[in-house]
């Protein structure tokens, strides 16, 4: 199988590469490759051969979103648009990667992948408007749903903990937002065993939790500041309504691996992808 990579140079896009033999994959990033020109994405994807397309390229960052909902759409909206109408004139499936932040957050159960999703911030929903396009669009795609990623190099939560509690004496996280945090290696492993089953559909991958588990911000923050040996660390409890931010999350972003779990694939328990990072 041939795949086209979108995003290539993000945490995500640059696992799913590493794992592809070198001839078997293309990618797809600025500036040579950018989503919102219809022209250049129909190019691409002729000219790469391609028998899939996993996009993974997006405006990620939750609070630009917020503070330029128009763009965000351009990107993760529009720029969906473009990759599934160029796949579906190519007749290839995309899998589309997407997020915990399409539905609202007040449901007090993890989120099914049928669950009626309600976006709450511009992120989620200039996301959701790519799911839309995904679903109107193409016969042949998947819609993969997964929260709080981390890598070794990328911008995220493990990383931007540790440069505060270095530069800090004391942090403050928030105990009311909730989601599972997932290891872009196992999500990586997890997309690539999933395209290779040809079954549609929506699916949530997330690192594996136990029963009732729903972690917050906090207990992130504080397994990562425990494992790096700061144990005894001042991490202060807040509230989402007490910290000030462009950005809306929903409150619980917890999502329920049912479809893919049915196929057989699950992802390593989160505490200890956590610890293995860490640790490494
Ligand atoms: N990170 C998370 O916690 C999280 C959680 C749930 C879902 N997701 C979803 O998972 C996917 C991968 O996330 P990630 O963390 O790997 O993101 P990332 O590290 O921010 O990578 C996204 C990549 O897309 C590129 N990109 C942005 N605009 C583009 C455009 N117009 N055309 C082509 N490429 C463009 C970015 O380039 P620049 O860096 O130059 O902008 C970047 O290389 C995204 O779809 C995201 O919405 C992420």
């Amino acid at each position: 199988m041939r795949y086209l990579i979108t995003g290539n140079k993000g945490q995500l896009g640059s696992a799913l590469t590493e794992r592809i033999p070198a001839a078997n994959v293309v990618g797809g990033d600025l500036p040579e490759f950018d989503i919102t020109d219809y022209t250049m994405v129909r190019r691409g994807i002729e000219r790469s051969n391609v028998d899939i397309v996993i996009h993974c390229a997006a405006y990620t960052n939750v609070d630009n979103c917020a503070k330029d909902p128009a763009l965000a759409y351009q990107i993760n909206g529009l720029g969906t648009k473009n990759i599934a109408q160029a796949c579906a004139e190519a007749g290839i499936p995309m899998a589309l990667v997407s997020t915990n932040e399409v539905f609202d957050g007040t449901k007090a159960a993890p989120y099914w992948e049928f669950d009626q999703r309600n976006p709450i911030n511009g992120y989620g929903k200039s996301k959701y408007s790519g799911e839309y396009y995904a679903e109107h669009l193409l016969n042949q795609f998947y819609i993969i749903r997964t929260s709080w990623l981390y890598a070794a190099g990328g911008k995220n939560f493990i990383h931007r903990i540790q440069e505060l509690a270095d530069e800090r004496g004391e942090l403050s996280v928030v105990t009311d937002e909730l989601g599972i945090p997932t290891r872009v290696a196992d999500l990586a492993d997890g997309i690539l065993n999933l395209v290779s089953t040809g079954r549609y559909g929506v699916y949530h991958l997330v690192n594996n939790y136990a029963d009732g588990e729903m972690p917050s911000r906090w207990d992130f923050a504080k397994l990562v500041l425990d494992l790096s040996g700061r144990t005894d660390f001042p991490l202060h409890k807040i509230k989402l309504a007490d910290w000030k931010r462009a950005s809306t999350p929903p409150p619980n972003g917890v999502l329920a691996n049912t479809t893919a779990k049915a196929l057989g694939i699950e992802l390593p328990n989160w505490r200890d992808a956590v610890e293995e990072f860490v640790n490494s």
